[in-house]
């Protein structure tokens, strides 16, 4: 099956997923793209030989049909079977949204239902948690809202800054998300918890 991996950044999420789909995998990453021209992610995807595409959303002047129709068009080029948004910064319509319905998958940097939107960890640290961490969901129409596929926990440490705790997610992201990704190509929806 065909992956589309989805970046706006560094793309370590990204590169994790590409390197667990070997062998027996039922999945190859077939392109990542990016909205940001140069993002750091293009490289690496380029260094390990998978194609890249960039859909600048400043192009489309806050046009988000427009942005979404061509980001669609050219993602259905590649023909993927699967969506995995990976550190992808744009919110998406229903209209994209609704194109790949069911075979769309998003990481978020908190234990969902909690902590929807941006700055997760601070949320969690001032909130006086004992424990943040990831989860991986469908995408739906809401926001950071779909069914949860699978969630990974750290601890929070008392002087931790929100920096500590977002390098101690993205360890458990990296793990979380193949081990998502592969039962999720294979049918096996049942959630996962590391
Ligand atoms: C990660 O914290 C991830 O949770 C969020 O984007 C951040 C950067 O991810 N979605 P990556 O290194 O670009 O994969």
């Amino acid at each position: 099956k065909k992956v589309a991996i989805l970046i706006s950044g560094g793309g370590s999420n990204m590169v994790s997923l590409a390197k667990s789909m070997t062998g027996d995998h039922p999945g190859r990453p077939c392109l990542v793209l990016s909205n940001v021209p140069g993002a750091g992610g293009l490289q690496k995807a380029e260094d390990m030989g998978i194609a890249t595409e960039v859909v600048d959303h400043r192009d489309f002047k806050g046009d988000r049909e427009a942005f979404e129709t061509k980001l669609i068009s050219v993602i259905d080029a590649y023909e993927p079977d699967a969506i995995a948004m990976a550190g992808f910064m744009r919110i998406l319509t229903p209209t994209f949204i609704g194109h790949y319905a069911g075979k769309m998958l998003n990481i978020h940097p908190s234990l969902l239902p909690k902590y929807k939107g941006l700055h997760t960890h601070q949320h969690a640290i001032d909130a006086g948690d004992a424990e943040a961490g990831c989860s991986v969901h469908e995408v739906t129409a809401e926001l950071d809202g779909g069914p949860i596929l699978g969630q990974a926990r750290v601890p929070i440490l008392p002087e931790d800054t929100a920096d500590d705790l977002a390098a101690r997610v993205l360890v458990k992201e990296h793990l979380l998300y193949p081990a998502v990704l592969v039962r999720f190509l294979r049918g096996e929806t049942e959630m996962l918890s590391l």
